[in-house]
């Protein structure tokens, strides 16, 4: 087998990579081991992991259950198709009807979250009849031609639009586009879907879509009730809500197993992916009988519902369960929150800290709140060098996505924390 020498790696994703397989980092950063909430790069360097390839890695790398689970599976069997059953699936598909909230109970398997999208607006529409969707402005829904048209980001959306997709506003409140406060409010930006269906649909809508706290939107985080009334504007001119769990999923966000159950709403269908398997690749749609039901089209997924990307779900299923991982989540999350929130006090150029369980957001602003994405990039940069790696995301680039893997230990938070209080040290003086 051929050595890539570090110091040529650079040059070979641009040799043999498409451009935009878009890396973090000035120069790319090679992973080649992973335990817990710790990652080692390719010249033995160690970090703390506080982006979990994504809110994917969801109890930590290579997790004993998970990994023995998956070694079992491969070598009893890696692939059947859909036109046989197996296992694994049967039994994924009944865990994940028990524990999602309200009636959803049937599921369709993927292999990612862009094709569980595509899924679920594929059922919305089959059995409503309907066309139009309603997608939210600053969201991500994935890379497919569907997905980057629900996407309410312009730098996602290469492709021509499909047509039938409108954007609403989001609850935004740090930057609000109706110029209001909440409460006060009264969530505007949830009433107004009423004039969008008047306004810019035929008045007769198949869907909703949203993420409960938008993820590459930079964990946008809604006031408790955007949901509620939101969803019922939507239901009473007919759609149906879809919920995307593919980041929120499976305890993310604390207490819960799903981000929608902090806002009261049980969806129609719900999304999954990143998480659920702990890092094997997986896309889930689970919807109410009446809706999967309305699916009688033809339809393959080669690799959907593949066994050992199962096996390796319902492992991590079992771990989150057992381990009451989501109440873990609300106890090591408030910690993180504070230690953020507290360094938000100290720099100006922390405009906000947001979000719920391990998905925390930390707006970067300049003067007068405006984005700074420059900074942004630095403080990527300095966090490395100081052994942290967090995400990025926000319309402007200019938010940290903060959210290790679910069962990061609170030492590990509180060293975390001290060293992006290094970073904003440096920054501040000028780093
Ligand atoms: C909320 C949300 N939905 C859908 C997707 C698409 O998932 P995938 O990248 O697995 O296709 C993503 C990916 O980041 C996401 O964050």
């Amino acid at each position: 087998m051929v050595q890539i020498n570090p110091a040529e790696v650079s040059r070979w994703k641009e040799t043999y990579l498409f451009p935009n397989v878009r890396t973090y980092y000035s120069q790319p950063l090679v992973l080649v081991k992973g335990q817990g909430a710790r990652v080692w790069d390719a010249n033995g360097r160690e970090y703390l992991d506080f982006f979990g390839g994504i809110l994917t890695v969801s109890v930590g790398h290579a997790h004993p259950r998970v990994a023995e689970a998956v070694c079992r599976q491969v070598r009893e069997m890696m692939h059947t198709s859909t036109c046989y059953l197996n296992e694994p699936m049967l039994k994924l598909a009944r865990r994940l009807a028990e524990i999602t909230p309200g009636r959803l109970e049937k599921c369709f398997f993927t292999n990612s979250g862009t094709e569980a999208i595509e899924t679920a607006i594929m059922a919305a529409c089959l059995y409503t009849g309907r066309q139009e969707v309603i997608a939210l402005r600053h969201s991500y829904h994935g890379r497919s031609h569907l997905a980057t048209t629900l996407t309410g980001n312009a730098a996602w959306r290469t492709a021509g639009p499909l047509p039938g997709v409108v954007h609403a506003h989001n609850a935004y409140c740090y930057r609000c586009a109706f110029g209001l406060s909440y409460p006060a409010c009264d969530v505007a930006c949830a009433q107004d879907i009423e004039e969008l269906i008047r306004t810019t649909t035929t008045g007769e809508v198949a869907a909703f879509i949203a993420e409960p706290i938008q993820g590459v939107g930079g964990f946008i985080t809604p006031p408790p009730e955007y949901f509620r009334v939101a969803v019922e504007i939507v239901r009473r001119h007919g759609g149906v809500f879809i919920c995307d769990e593919v980041q929120t999923g499976f305890g993310r966000t604390g207490k819960y197993m799903f981000g929608i159950e902090h806002w009261g709403v049980e969806p129609d269908i719900m999304v999954f992916a990143k998480g659920l398997a702990n890092g094997a690749p997986i896309g889930a749609t689970i919807a109410v009988p009446e809706v999967a039901d309305a699916c009688t089209n033809y339809s393959i997924s080669t690799f959907g519902g593949n066994p050992v990307s199962t096996t390796a779900a319902l492992a991590t299923l079992e771990v989150l369960v057992d381990g009451a991982v989501p109440e873990h989540v609300d106890r090591v999350g408030s910690l993180l929150f504070e230690g953020l929130q507290k360094l938000a006090e100290q720099y100006r150029f922390i405009g906000e800290v947001r979000g719920k369980g391990l998905m925390v957001g930390v707006e970067l602003v300049g003067e007068d709140r405006s984005p700074a994405p420059d900074l942004t990039n630095r403080f990527m940069e300095c966090a490395r060098e100081e052994g942290v790696l967090v995400g990025k995301g926000g319309l402007y680039g200019n938010v940290l996505r903060i959210a290790p893997p679910m069962t990061v230990g609170e030492q590990e938070v509180a060293e975390a924390v001290d060293r992006l209080g290094c970073v904003c040290r440096r920054l501040a003086a000028g780093a």
